[in-house]
């Protein structure tokens, strides 16, 4: 058993949709989130470029003592992961779109997939798509801008409504009945997709499987905490405190500290 917390970094605050999934999976867990929002997009990075800031975050979340690192970020997943794990020697979990329940349950045989640029041109991610490729349309959309104007506080804004109406247009168009969020911020635009996809088409994203591999991972380990004691959560920003308050909501508002990082 061990008390030390888990460490979770993304690149700004999208992530908090992973810690989420976490803390309602895991809540006797002590959890420090890392945004590295002063950095963000990660999406439109070199791969040099995300795996030294995916290796920053690390070295400093191993520093506050954590015992396990999620890397709540699909971008710096598909980029950094494998670096990781042969630098690190502490458990490391990744983020994979779900490709592959949407591609084993489409009835319209076109799945869309919503992702940076990074995640899409990314190895990882052709070689899971490859495995479907035969047998159903994959629309693959670059959500350019998104990740920016959630970082910037527009989460709800007529610039999103825009975008996204713009990218969901040609996978409406094909007639896919799953919608794959590939990116971490995306499960906030939920409200905003609801509006524009057709009722059918369902939205899955990668949260509870993430919450339940953590599980796995901690208890494979014997790195639960089993200590009963009340968890405490800690939010560090590089970036303006507001936005990451914003998505949290007032409950969180005093678990937020800025970290010049
Ligand atoms: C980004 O920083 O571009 C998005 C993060 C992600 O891919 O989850």
């Amino acid at each position: 058993m061990s008390t030390k917390p888990i460490g979770i970094f993304d690149s700004g605050v999208g992530g908090t949709s992973i810690w989420n999934e976490l803390h309602l999976r895991l809540p006797n867990e002590h959890t420090l989130y890392l945004a590295d929002s002063k950095n963000s997009p990660y999406g439109t990075k070199t791969q040099q470029e995300i795996i030294e800031l995916s290796i920053k975050n690390t070295e400093y979340l191993i520093s506050k003592n954590c015992k396990l690192i999620v890397v709540a970020c699909n971008t710096a997943t598909t980029s950094a992961i494998k670096v990781l794990r042969e630098r690190f020697n502490i458990p490391l979990i990744g983020i994979e779109p779900a490709i592959k329940p949407a591609a084993l349950n489409t009835k319209t045989k076109a799945i869309g997939i919503l992702a940076t640029r990074g995640t899409l041109s990314s190895e990882l991610f052709h070689q899971t798509t490859d495995l479907y490729n035969d047998k159903i349309r994959v629309i693959e959309q670059e959500g350019e801008g998104i990740v920016q104007l959630i970082e910037s506080g527009k989460l709800d804004s007529v610039e999103m409504t825009t975008l996204l109406k713009l990218y969901l247009q040609p996978m409406i168009q094909a007639n896919i009945d799953y919608l794959v969020l590939g990116c971490t911020h995306y499960p906030y635009l939920m409200p905003q997709l609801l509006k524009i996809l057709p009722k059918e088409v369902k939205i899955i994203d990668s949260g509870r499987a993430v919450a339940k591999q953590t599980e796995l991972i901690l208890n494979k380990n014997k790195l639960l905490n089993i200590s009963g004691k009340k968890p405490e959560t800690h939010f560090y920003t590089n970036a303006d405190t507001q936005v990451i308050s914003q998505i949290l909501g007032d409950a969180y508002k005093d678990h937020i500290s800025y970290l010049d990082f």
